[in-house]
Protein backbone atom coordinates (compact mmCIF):
# COMPACT_ATOMS: atom_id res chain seq x y z
CA UNK A 1 0.00 0.00 0.00
CA UNK A 2 1.46 3.48 -1.12
CA UNK A 3 2.52 5.66 2.16
CA UNK A 4 0.59 8.33 2.64
CA UNK A 5 -2.85 6.78 1.90
CA UNK A 6 -5.61 6.37 4.52
CA UNK A 7 -9.12 5.28 4.53
CA UNK A 8 -10.92 8.68 3.41
CA UNK A 9 -8.62 8.75 0.60
CA UNK A 10 -11.00 5.74 -0.54
CA UNK A 11 -10.93 2.75 -3.14
CA UNK A 12 -9.99 4.10 -6.45
CA UNK A 13 -6.95 6.11 -4.86
CA UNK A 14 -5.70 2.61 -3.05
CA UNK A 15 -5.74 1.03 -6.35
CA UNK A 16 -3.75 3.79 -8.41
CA UNK A 17 -1.26 3.29 -5.53
CA UNK A 18 -0.88 0.39 -7.07
CA UNK A 19 -1.19 -2.60 -4.75
CA UNK A 20 -1.58 -6.63 -5.41
CA UNK A 21 -3.55 -7.68 -2.70
CA UNK A 22 -6.67 -6.38 -1.18
CA UNK A 23 -5.94 -4.98 2.72
CA UNK A 24 -7.41 -6.77 5.23
CA UNK A 25 -10.26 -3.62 6.31
CA UNK A 26 -11.62 -4.34 2.74
CA UNK A 27 -11.90 -8.45 2.89
CA UNK A 28 -15.68 -8.87 4.31
CA UNK A 29 -16.35 -11.24 6.80
CA UNK A 30 -17.24 -14.93 5.11
CA UNK A 31 -21.22 -14.21 5.08
CA UNK A 32 -21.09 -10.96 3.34
CA UNK A 33 -18.54 -12.03 0.53
CA UNK A 34 -19.65 -13.13 -2.92
CA UNK A 35 -19.51 -16.81 -3.43
CA UNK A 36 -18.79 -18.41 -6.90
CA UNK A 37 -22.96 -19.93 -6.72
CA UNK A 38 -23.47 -16.16 -6.92
CA UNK A 39 -22.09 -15.36 -9.79
CA UNK A 40 -24.05 -18.37 -11.52
CA UNK A 41 -27.47 -16.71 -11.04
CA UNK A 42 -29.27 -14.03 -12.77
CA UNK A 43 -32.52 -12.37 -11.11
CA UNK A 44 -34.55 -13.30 -14.56
CA UNK A 45 -37.61 -13.37 -12.18
CA UNK A 46 -37.16 -9.12 -12.60
CA UNK A 47 -39.57 -8.03 -15.12
CA UNK A 48 -38.52 -5.51 -18.20
CA UNK A 49 -41.80 -3.50 -18.34
CA UNK A 50 -42.39 -0.79 -21.30
CA UNK A 51 -43.83 2.05 -19.62
CA UNK A 52 -44.39 4.33 -23.13
CA UNK A 53 -48.15 4.07 -22.06
CA UNK A 54 -47.76 5.78 -18.94
CA UNK A 55 -45.98 8.44 -20.59
CA UNK A 56 -47.98 9.33 -23.22
CA UNK A 57 -50.44 11.91 -23.58
CA UNK A 58 -51.21 10.29 -27.28
CA UNK A 59 -51.94 6.81 -27.48
CA UNK A 60 -48.48 4.63 -28.17
CA UNK A 61 -47.56 2.05 -30.85
CA UNK A 62 -47.34 -0.48 -27.76
CA UNK A 63 -50.29 -2.94 -27.64
CA UNK A 64 -50.71 -2.41 -24.08
CA UNK A 65 -53.00 0.10 -22.22
CA UNK A 66 -52.05 2.44 -19.15
CA UNK A 67 -54.15 -0.35 -16.78
CA UNK A 68 -51.76 -3.23 -18.23
CA UNK A 69 -48.78 -1.15 -17.47
CA UNK A 70 -49.18 -0.22 -13.70
CA UNK A 71 -50.84 -3.59 -12.96
CA UNK A 72 -47.53 -5.18 -14.16
CA UNK A 73 -45.56 -2.38 -12.17
CA UNK A 74 -47.65 -3.19 -9.15
CA UNK A 75 -46.89 -6.71 -9.26
CA UNK A 76 -43.50 -6.55 -9.58
CA UNK A 77 -43.34 -3.63 -6.86
CA UNK A 78 -45.03 -6.42 -4.50
CA UNK A 79 -43.08 -9.27 -5.22
CA UNK A 80 -39.61 -8.26 -6.21
CA UNK A 81 -39.09 -4.65 -5.41
CA UNK A 82 -37.31 -4.33 -8.41
CA UNK A 83 -38.30 -3.95 -11.93
CA UNK A 84 -36.21 -2.60 -15.31
CA UNK A 85 -38.00 0.03 -17.68
CA UNK A 86 -37.50 0.10 -21.19
CA UNK A 87 -39.15 3.20 -23.53
CA UNK A 88 -39.23 5.21 -20.48
CA UNK A 89 -38.51 8.64 -22.04
CA UNK A 90 -34.60 9.91 -21.01
CA UNK A 91 -32.90 9.14 -24.02
CA UNK A 92 -29.61 6.91 -24.83
CA UNK A 93 -27.48 10.05 -25.82
CA UNK A 94 -28.01 11.05 -22.35
CA UNK A 95 -27.87 8.17 -20.29
CA UNK A 96 -24.64 7.74 -22.24
CA UNK A 97 -23.15 10.86 -21.50
CA UNK A 98 -24.67 11.02 -17.86
CA UNK A 99 -22.36 7.62 -17.07
CA UNK A 100 -19.75 9.44 -19.28
CA UNK A 101 -19.18 12.39 -16.54
CA UNK A 102 -19.60 10.06 -14.09
CA UNK A 103 -16.32 7.83 -14.79
CA UNK A 104 -14.87 11.60 -15.68
CA UNK A 105 -15.86 12.69 -12.43
CA UNK A 106 -14.10 10.40 -10.46
CA UNK A 107 -10.90 10.45 -12.77
CA UNK A 108 -10.18 13.76 -11.50
CA UNK A 109 -7.12 14.11 -8.58
CA UNK A 110 -8.40 13.02 -5.19
CA UNK A 111 -7.86 16.95 -4.16
CA UNK A 112 -10.26 18.12 -6.52
CA UNK A 113 -12.77 15.40 -5.04
CA UNK A 114 -12.13 15.82 -1.95
CA UNK A 115 -13.27 19.64 -1.89
CA UNK A 116 -16.86 18.45 -2.05
CA UNK A 117 -15.58 15.96 1.33
CA UNK A 118 -18.52 16.35 4.16
CA UNK A 119 -19.81 14.61 7.05
CA UNK A 120 -22.35 16.92 7.43
CA UNK A 121 -25.53 14.66 6.10
CA UNK A 122 -27.38 17.80 4.88
CA UNK A 123 -24.39 19.17 2.57
CA UNK A 124 -26.17 19.65 -1.03
CA UNK A 125 -22.80 17.96 -2.01
CA UNK A 126 -20.78 15.21 -0.38
CA UNK A 127 -18.04 12.89 -1.96
CA UNK A 128 -16.84 10.28 -0.05
CA UNK A 129 -15.96 6.66 0.08
CA UNK A 130 -17.71 3.32 1.49
CA UNK A 131 -20.57 4.42 4.13
CA UNK A 132 -18.63 5.73 7.22
CA UNK A 133 -15.78 4.71 6.85
CA UNK A 134 -13.76 6.33 10.16
CA UNK A 135 -16.10 4.33 11.85
CA UNK A 136 -16.66 1.31 9.80
CA UNK A 137 -14.34 -1.84 10.83
CA UNK A 138 -15.06 -3.40 6.76
CA UNK A 139 -14.77 -0.68 4.24
CA UNK A 140 -16.79 -1.03 0.62
CA UNK A 141 -15.09 -1.47 -2.38
CA UNK A 142 -16.10 1.84 -3.98
CA UNK A 143 -16.44 5.37 -3.72
CA UNK A 144 -19.06 8.07 -4.38
CA UNK A 145 -20.57 11.46 -4.72
CA UNK A 146 -23.85 11.93 -3.30
CA UNK A 147 -25.98 14.96 -4.53
CA UNK A 148 -28.77 16.26 -3.05
CA UNK A 149 -31.31 18.50 -4.68
CA UNK A 150 -33.44 19.93 -1.22
CA UNK A 151 -36.50 21.62 -2.26
CA UNK A 152 -36.11 24.51 0.71
CA UNK A 153 -32.47 25.66 -1.08
CA UNK A 154 -34.86 26.03 -4.00
CA UNK A 155 -34.55 30.08 -3.83
CA UNK A 156 -30.85 29.53 -3.61
CA UNK A 157 -28.13 29.40 -6.74
CA UNK A 158 -27.56 25.13 -6.51
CA UNK A 159 -23.61 24.26 -5.59
CA UNK A 160 -23.15 22.66 -8.42
CA UNK A 161 -19.79 20.97 -8.33
CA UNK A 162 -17.84 23.04 -11.27
CA UNK A 163 -15.22 20.20 -12.47
CA UNK A 164 -15.46 18.49 -14.81
CA UNK A 165 -17.17 21.40 -16.52
CA UNK A 166 -19.70 19.21 -18.71
CA UNK A 167 -21.39 18.02 -15.30
CA UNK A 168 -23.71 20.71 -14.64
CA UNK A 169 -25.44 20.90 -17.98
CA UNK A 170 -25.33 16.88 -18.23
CA UNK A 171 -26.86 15.78 -14.91
CA UNK A 172 -29.05 18.81 -14.64
CA UNK A 173 -31.16 17.51 -17.61
CA UNK A 174 -30.48 13.89 -16.47
CA UNK A 175 -31.81 14.88 -12.96
CA UNK A 176 -35.20 16.60 -14.45
CA UNK A 177 -35.59 13.58 -17.34
CA UNK A 178 -35.23 10.77 -14.16
CA UNK A 179 -37.22 13.81 -11.68
CA UNK A 180 -40.28 13.39 -14.22
CA UNK A 181 -40.08 9.50 -15.14
CA UNK A 182 -40.16 9.09 -11.36
CA UNK A 183 -43.01 11.07 -10.90
CA UNK A 184 -45.02 9.29 -13.31
CA UNK A 185 -43.90 6.04 -11.86
CA UNK A 186 -45.04 6.88 -8.41
CA UNK A 187 -48.40 8.09 -9.53
CA UNK A 188 -48.64 4.78 -11.45
CA UNK A 189 -48.10 2.84 -8.21
CA UNK A 190 -50.57 4.94 -6.38
CA UNK A 191 -53.10 3.83 -8.99
CA UNK A 192 -52.18 0.65 -8.99
CA UNK A 193 -52.78 0.31 -5.26
CA UNK A 194 -56.39 1.84 -5.25
CA UNK A 195 -55.46 5.55 -3.94
CA UNK A 196 -55.37 7.01 -7.19
CA UNK A 197 -52.61 9.01 -8.62
CA UNK A 198 -52.09 11.65 -6.81
CA UNK A 199 -52.36 9.97 -3.39
CA UNK A 200 -48.39 9.19 -2.83
CA UNK A 201 -46.97 12.39 -4.40
CA UNK A 202 -49.39 14.13 -2.07
CA UNK A 203 -47.76 12.22 0.94
CA UNK A 204 -44.20 12.65 0.06
CA UNK A 205 -45.02 16.72 0.33
CA UNK A 206 -42.02 18.90 -0.88
CA UNK A 207 -40.24 15.86 -1.88
CA UNK A 208 -36.70 15.08 -2.32
CA UNK A 209 -34.43 14.11 -5.07
CA UNK A 210 -30.78 12.90 -4.68
CA UNK A 211 -27.91 12.14 -7.33
CA UNK A 212 -25.45 9.29 -6.59
CA UNK A 213 -22.70 8.52 -8.17
CA UNK A 214 -21.12 4.74 -7.10
CA UNK A 215 -17.54 4.18 -8.45
CA UNK A 216 -16.33 0.92 -8.47
CA UNK A 217 -12.14 0.35 -9.00
CA UNK A 218 -10.96 -2.90 -10.24
CA UNK A 219 -10.57 -5.08 -7.29
CA UNK A 220 -7.54 -7.70 -7.07
CA UNK A 221 -9.27 -10.51 -5.35
CA UNK A 222 -13.35 -9.34 -6.16
CA UNK A 223 -14.03 -12.76 -4.21
CA UNK A 224 -12.91 -11.19 -1.06
CA UNK A 225 -14.65 -7.29 -1.00
CA UNK A 226 -18.08 -6.40 -1.58
CA UNK A 227 -18.71 -2.73 -3.97
CA UNK A 228 -22.02 -1.53 -1.81
CA UNK A 229 -22.88 -3.67 1.02
CA UNK A 230 -26.41 -5.55 1.22
CA UNK A 231 -28.69 -2.81 1.86
CA UNK A 232 -32.16 -1.63 1.13
CA UNK A 233 -33.06 2.01 -0.02
CA UNK A 234 -34.16 4.09 2.51
CA UNK A 235 -36.78 6.42 0.64
CA UNK A 236 -39.41 6.37 -1.90
CA UNK A 237 -38.51 5.39 -5.90
CA UNK A 238 -35.10 4.51 -7.14
CA UNK A 239 -34.00 4.42 -10.34
CA UNK A 240 -30.89 3.26 -11.25
CA UNK A 241 -28.55 3.59 -14.29
CA UNK A 242 -26.00 1.40 -14.92
CA UNK A 243 -23.01 1.02 -17.07
CA UNK A 244 -23.93 -0.98 -19.91
CA UNK A 245 -21.32 -3.61 -20.47
CA UNK A 246 -20.13 -4.46 -16.42
CA UNK A 247 -22.78 -5.90 -14.23
CA UNK A 248 -22.71 -5.65 -10.51
CA UNK A 249 -25.81 -4.99 -8.95
CA UNK A 250 -27.14 -8.34 -7.26
CA UNK A 251 -30.78 -8.60 -5.86
CA UNK A 252 -31.59 -10.95 -2.92
CA UNK A 253 -34.12 -13.50 -4.31
CA UNK A 254 -35.76 -15.35 -1.96
CA UNK A 255 -33.03 -15.51 0.13
CA UNK A 256 -30.30 -15.69 -2.81
CA UNK A 257 -27.95 -13.48 -4.33
CA UNK A 258 -28.99 -12.83 -8.13
CA UNK A 259 -27.30 -10.88 -10.50
CA UNK A 260 -29.38 -8.18 -12.53
CA UNK A 261 -28.76 -8.11 -16.05
CA UNK A 262 -27.97 -5.10 -18.05
CA UNK A 263 -30.56 -4.77 -20.59
CA UNK A 264 -29.50 -2.03 -23.39
CA UNK A 265 -31.49 1.20 -22.46
CA UNK A 266 -33.17 -0.22 -19.75
CA UNK A 267 -33.58 1.62 -16.21
CA UNK A 268 -33.25 -0.39 -12.91
CA UNK A 269 -36.09 0.78 -10.50
CA UNK A 270 -36.44 -0.23 -7.45
CA UNK A 271 -39.11 0.22 -3.97
CA UNK A 272 -37.19 2.12 -0.96
CA UNK A 273 -38.22 1.56 2.77
CA UNK A 274 -41.01 4.43 3.19
CA UNK A 275 -42.98 2.84 0.32
CA UNK A 276 -42.95 0.13 2.54
CA UNK A 277 -44.15 1.69 5.28
CA UNK A 278 -46.58 2.91 3.32
CA UNK A 279 -48.17 0.59 1.74
CA UNK A 280 -48.13 -1.50 5.04
CA UNK A 281 -45.59 -3.92 3.81
CA UNK A 282 -47.52 -5.00 0.41
CA UNK A 283 -44.57 -3.25 -1.39
CA UNK A 284 -41.58 -4.62 -0.88
CA UNK A 285 -38.10 -2.79 -0.35
CA UNK A 286 -35.55 -5.27 -1.12
CA UNK A 287 -31.95 -5.73 -0.29
CA UNK A 288 -29.25 -5.63 -3.16
CA UNK A 289 -25.57 -4.87 -3.04
CA UNK A 290 -23.15 -4.07 -6.00
CA UNK A 291 -20.26 -6.63 -6.41
CA UNK A 292 -16.60 -5.43 -7.97
CA UNK A 293 -14.59 -7.29 -10.91
CA UNK A 294 -11.17 -7.81 -11.46
CA UNK A 295 -10.73 -5.81 -15.02
CA UNK A 296 -13.05 -2.87 -15.43
CA UNK A 297 -14.04 -0.13 -13.28
CA UNK A 298 -17.42 0.57 -13.10
CA UNK A 299 -20.27 3.44 -12.12
CA UNK A 300 -23.67 3.35 -11.53
CA UNK A 301 -26.08 6.33 -11.12
CA UNK A 302 -28.80 6.32 -8.68
CA UNK A 303 -31.81 8.51 -8.49
CA UNK A 304 -33.65 8.52 -5.57
CA UNK A 305 -37.16 9.59 -5.47
CA UNK A 306 -38.02 10.50 -2.07
CA UNK A 307 -40.81 12.22 0.98
CA UNK A 308 -39.45 15.36 2.12
CA UNK A 309 -37.17 15.34 5.12
CA UNK A 310 -39.77 16.88 7.44
CA UNK A 311 -42.58 14.43 6.24
CA UNK A 312 -44.08 12.24 8.84
CA UNK A 313 -44.06 8.35 7.48
CA UNK A 314 -46.45 5.94 8.59
CA UNK A 315 -48.70 3.16 7.39
CA UNK A 316 -51.49 4.78 5.07
CA UNK A 317 -55.14 4.25 6.93
CA UNK A 318 -56.29 1.69 3.65
CA UNK A 319 -53.92 -0.95 4.30
CA UNK A 320 -54.09 -0.88 8.33
CA UNK A 321 -57.27 -3.29 9.72
CA UNK A 322 -58.09 -5.85 12.12
CA UNK A 323 -56.80 -8.19 10.36
CA UNK A 324 -53.39 -5.89 8.92
CA UNK A 325 -52.33 -4.00 12.23
CA UNK A 326 -49.78 -1.35 11.60
CA UNK A 327 -46.48 -3.11 11.12
CA UNK A 328 -44.40 0.40 11.72
CA UNK A 329 -43.64 3.40 14.18
CA UNK A 330 -44.13 6.26 12.32
CA UNK A 331 -40.87 8.03 11.83
CA UNK A 332 -39.87 11.50 10.40
CA UNK A 333 -38.01 10.86 7.18
CA UNK A 334 -34.81 12.84 8.15
CA UNK A 335 -34.76 10.69 11.75
CA UNK A 336 -34.71 7.79 9.75
CA UNK A 337 -31.67 9.21 7.53
CA UNK A 338 -29.82 9.88 10.30
CA UNK A 339 -29.97 6.51 11.43
CA UNK A 340 -28.79 5.41 8.31
CA UNK A 341 -25.59 7.24 8.79
CA UNK A 342 -25.33 6.72 12.51
CA UNK A 343 -25.59 3.01 12.48
CA UNK A 344 -23.54 0.81 11.10
CA UNK A 345 -26.53 -1.35 9.80
CA UNK A 346 -26.88 -4.15 7.30
CA UNK A 347 -29.38 -5.20 4.68
CA UNK A 348 -32.36 -4.61 5.95
CA UNK A 349 -31.64 -3.97 10.32
CA UNK A 350 -32.87 -0.23 9.57
CA UNK A 351 -36.51 -1.20 8.10
CA UNK A 352 -37.09 -4.18 11.37
CA UNK A 353 -35.84 -1.42 13.71
CA UNK A 354 -39.09 0.43 12.58
CA UNK A 355 -41.19 -2.02 12.95
CA UNK A 356 -43.64 -2.51 15.93
C1 LIG B 1 -27.34 2.39 -4.46
C2 LIG B 1 -27.19 1.06 -5.10
C3 LIG B 1 -26.17 -0.34 -6.79
C4 LIG B 1 -25.13 -0.29 -7.84
O1 LIG B 1 -26.62 3.33 -4.87
O2 LIG B 1 -28.20 2.50 -3.56
O3 LIG B 1 -27.83 0.13 -4.68
O4 LIG B 1 -25.15 -1.20 -8.69
N1 LIG B 1 -26.33 0.91 -6.12
O5 LIG B 1 -24.30 0.60 -7.83
NI1 LIG C 1 -29.34 0.79 -3.30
Amino acid sequence: MAAGWNKLDGAKALVDSGIDRVPDFYVKPLDQRLSPQDLALHADEIPVIDVSPLLDSKPTSSDRSKEDVIAELLDASERWGFFQVINHGIGSDLTRRMLAVAHEFFQLPLAEKMVSYSTDIDAAVRYGTSVNPLKEVFLDWQDNLLHRFLPERQDQPHPWPTKPSSYELIAGEFVDQAKFLARHLLRALSEGLGLGPDYLEGEFGEHNVALRLNYYPPCPSPELAIGLRSHSDVGGLTILLQDSDIVGLQVKVQEKWKTVRSVPGALVINIGDQLQIYSNGKLKSVEHRAIVNADKARVSVGLFYDPASDVRVSPIPKFVDTEHPAAYNPCVFRDYLKNLYSKNLVGKELLESQRK
